[in-house]
Formats: C-alpha cells, structure tokens, sequence
C-alpha cells in the first residue's frame, strides 16, 4: 500500500497512477484539484472510491449496460479514446475533443468551485426537487451509495418530502447508509447543495405525448430555476421533467448557468430499457448487453445497433432483423407501455436508478461513457441544440462529448432528431 500525499502529487508530471489498496489522502485530492493533475488506475487497477474522507481504492462498482458498451470498451483498450478515471475536480478535459474551452477552465482561467470543491474533505452534497414517484427512487438511490453529506428532497406539497425523508432515514440501520436525508417545502433548502435532481413536474396519464406536458411544466421548471439560480448557483443540474429537452433548456436558459452544468437524465433510462429488452430475447443477462440510446427521448430516439454488442460480440446478426427492429421499436415506447399499464402516472423505477446513477458518476469520476441529453455544440456536426449523445460527465457537469464512429445512416437519424428537437425548442419562445 502506498500513501499518496499532496507531496506526491506536487512531484507529479501531469498525472498520478494508484493501485489497489493505495490511501490518496484529502490534501492530496485538493493539490491535484488544484495543479489539474489526474489520479488514475494503473491498467489493472480497480475503481476509485471518492466517498471517504480518505479514499481507498477500491473494487469497481458494478456498471450498468447502458454504462458501459463493449464496442467502447474495446475502443478504449485499443487507446482509441482515453479514459483517466479522474478523483474530484474537473480536470479542464475538452468539453468536446477539439472544442475551445469554456473560460473558466481555460488554462490559467478560474475553475469555478462548488461548496463540495472548495471544502473536499467533506462530503458533496445533492437535492432533489420533486419528492412524488421519480423524486423519491432518485433520493432512496442517491442516499444509499452512502456517497453524499445530505440528500435533501424538496415538494410543495406540505409534509410530503419531510414524511418520506424521515422514513428513509429509518432505514438507514438496516440498509447500512450515512448519508443524512432530509426534506423540506421550500427551495430554500438548495442553499450549499452540489448536486440537484429536478424532478418536479406532471407526469403522463394514457394517451398523452411528452410535448403534451410543455405548458404545465415549463411554468413548474421556470418557478423552480430562478430559485436554483438564486440558491445554489454553482450546482450541476440534472433535468428529469418531461418533455426531457424542452425542460432541459429551459432549465439552463432560466438559471443561466453554462450548458455543461445542465444536463438531462434520458439516454441512461433508455439505453437500459434496450437492454433489458434484448435480454428479454433470452440471448444474455440485462448486464451482458451493451448499448446507447441517443437522439431524442421520444419519437426520434437512435439506437445505433452499429455499436450495440452482447458480451462484447456485435449484436447485430444475433436476433433476426424483424425482431430486432421490434425491440428497437418497443424501448422507443417503452415510457408509454408503463403509462398505459399504470394509468395514474409514469415510469419511476428506472427513471430515479438513471438520475441517480449519473450523479453518482460526477461524484465519483469513473469515466463512464454514457448517453445523455446535452447542448452538442457542433458535435457529430449537428446543429446546436439539446439532444442525447454519449458523453462522460465530471464533478462539474459534461466533461466530454465523445464522438463514436457510427454508421451513415445512424448520424443521418441523429440529425433528424436534432432537426425536430431545435424545432420544438424553438416553439418554447
Ligand atoms: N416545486 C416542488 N415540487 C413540485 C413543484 C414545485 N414547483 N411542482 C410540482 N411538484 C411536485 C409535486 O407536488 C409532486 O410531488 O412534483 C412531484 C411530481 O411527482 P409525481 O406526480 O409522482 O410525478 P413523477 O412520476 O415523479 O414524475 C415527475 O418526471 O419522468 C418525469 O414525466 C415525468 O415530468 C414528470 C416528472
């Protein structure tokens, strides 16, 4: 085992590599933090944990399908695409390879701090506004990864986030978690908080679209933004109100904050409903198949079966095309299967597992490519507008859009979908 102190770190050349059972001590973290030098596994090293004062490296967490694609992986074996696991503080990685950086990480520029950054020996800590089906599974995830100071859920409705917080915290002794969970009718209570899930909003009742909750919820997100703004105006966001990009936007127009500190939570939650779909075929395990779901979260959804792989062979040419296609089509409704078997709602489960599994990949820094709902900047040379692309996420937001080799017809797909999102977009005023 070997220590690495803030010494070992000011010695370092641009980056240090841990090994199992190394001890990176706080001050080490905050002189990397600030010197932008990354700690990272050596080649067989398992997963960083940053939820210790003191962090340990530790075995990997279990990543999730959508989290991990093989054909991604294999690209990163072969040294296609680098992938430092980073501890903490955004390391000034591109936001998209070959895009100027944003001022603030520029070299030499000011990195913005959140309260979590500029006091690292404590824990980050995340609200989540919203305490109805989504806002609740989202918290009870959030706070059993033990990785967060507070977890502090937020509702209008009198006593609901308060009651459901105050039963989760019974369970903390049986479930075997410490992070503090609390809830609260104002907003308030977003002062200091790192990490904000927005869930609050109208979900779907059978026979309705996303875009049918336009109205309703842009006045909800609108309400609840200028709050975030005032409260807590360094945290990353996460959008889970639909109509997912529409929300998202105006989420980021509302706070002001930079595109790369509003993200939304879509592509996690669709890439795993491929997945389980195909295990459904009986071919492997949900686990064993490996996905993204790009585009929009609706109507123009790409799944790129290009990139699609069951324990790490191509997908393709494994289920008849006609099937395939089926499957593609079912994850496209899978939303509206659930609302229409439910009736009073819509999907929470999974919707808080995705929300709450981004969040835990800021914190912890794994490097994980996943599938989110992000400005593209020019990316895949799309207009530049919100859509779901692959991307991996740091302590402060969007550390990187990653730019995937992906069939014709599959960029030609992602275009439409860029096309109809600027649209709708555009029709929010
Ligand atoms: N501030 C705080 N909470 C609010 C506000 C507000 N301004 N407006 C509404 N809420 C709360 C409601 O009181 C309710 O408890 O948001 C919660 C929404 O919970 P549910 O009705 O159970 O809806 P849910 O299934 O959680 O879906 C929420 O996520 O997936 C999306 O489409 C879905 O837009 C919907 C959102």
């Amino acid at each position: 085992m070997t220590v690495i102190t803030a010494e070992t770190v000011e010695r370092a050349q641009g980056e240090v590599i841990v090994a199992r059972g190394d001890v990176i001590t706080p001050l080490a973290r905050d002189r990397a933090a600030e010197l932008g030098i990354i700690i990272r596994q050596g080649a067989a090293a398992p997963a960083i944990s940053a939820s210790s004062r003191t962090a340990v490296v530790e075995p990997p967490l279990a990543s999730s399908p959508a989290a991990r694609p093989a054909a991604l992986m294999a690209m990163l074996q072969k040294g296609n695409l680098a992938a430092p696991t980073q501890l903490g503080a955004f390391s000034g990685a591109l936001y998209r390879r070959g895009a100027s950086l944003p001022s603030a990480m520029a070299p030499g520029g000011v990195v913005a701090r959140t309260a979590a950054q500029s006091n690292r020996t404590a824990r980050p800590r995340a609200a989540v506004i919203g305490a109805g089906h989504v806002g609740a599974t989202t918290t009870l995830r959030l706070v059993e990864t033990s990785l967060f100071e507070d977890v502090t859920m937020i509702d209008i409705v009198e006593g609901l986030a308060e009651g459901l917080a105050l039963d989760m915290w019974h369970s903390a002794g049986l479930r075997g978690f410490t992070t503090k969970v609390k809830g609260s009718g104002d907003l308030s209570a977003l002062a200091g908080v790192d990490y904000i899930v927005m869930t609050a909003g109208r979900p779907r009742k059978p026979g309705m679209s996303r875009t049918d909750l336009t109205a309703v919820n842009a006045q909800i997100v609108e309400g609840v933004a200028a709050q975030v703004r005032l409260y807590a105006p360094d945290a990353v966001v996460v959008v889970v109100t639909n109509p997912l990009e529409e929300m998202t936007e105006l989420m980021c127009r509302r706070t002001g904050f930079p595109p790369e500190r509003v993200i939304g939570m879509a592509g996690v939650l669709d890439s795993a409903r491929f997945c389980s779909l195909v295990a459904l075929t009986g071919i492997a395990g949900p686990g064993e198949v490996e996905a993204l779901a790009l585009g929009s979260h609706g109507p123009e959804m790409v799944i790129p079966l290009s990139l699609a792989t069951v324990r790490g062979r191509p997908l393709k040419g494994q289920i008849p095309d006609a099937e395939m296609n089926a499957i593609v089509e079912r994850a496209r409704n899978s939303g509206a299967e659930v609302v229409g078997l439910l009736k009073t709602g819509s999907a929470y489960y999974s919707p808080g597992e995705s929300a709450a599994m981004m969040v835990q990949s800021m914190v912890t820094g794994d490097g994980r490519v996943i599938a989110a709902c992000v400005k593209s900047g020019g990316a895949y040379g799309l207009p530049d507008t919100r859509i779901g692309l692959p991307v991996r996420l740091g302590a402060r937001g969007v550390a990187e859009i990653v730019e995937l080799p992906l069939a014709a017809d599959e960029r030609a797909a992602l275009r439409t979908a860029a096309d109809s999102i600027a649209t709708r977009i555009a029709e929010l005023g």
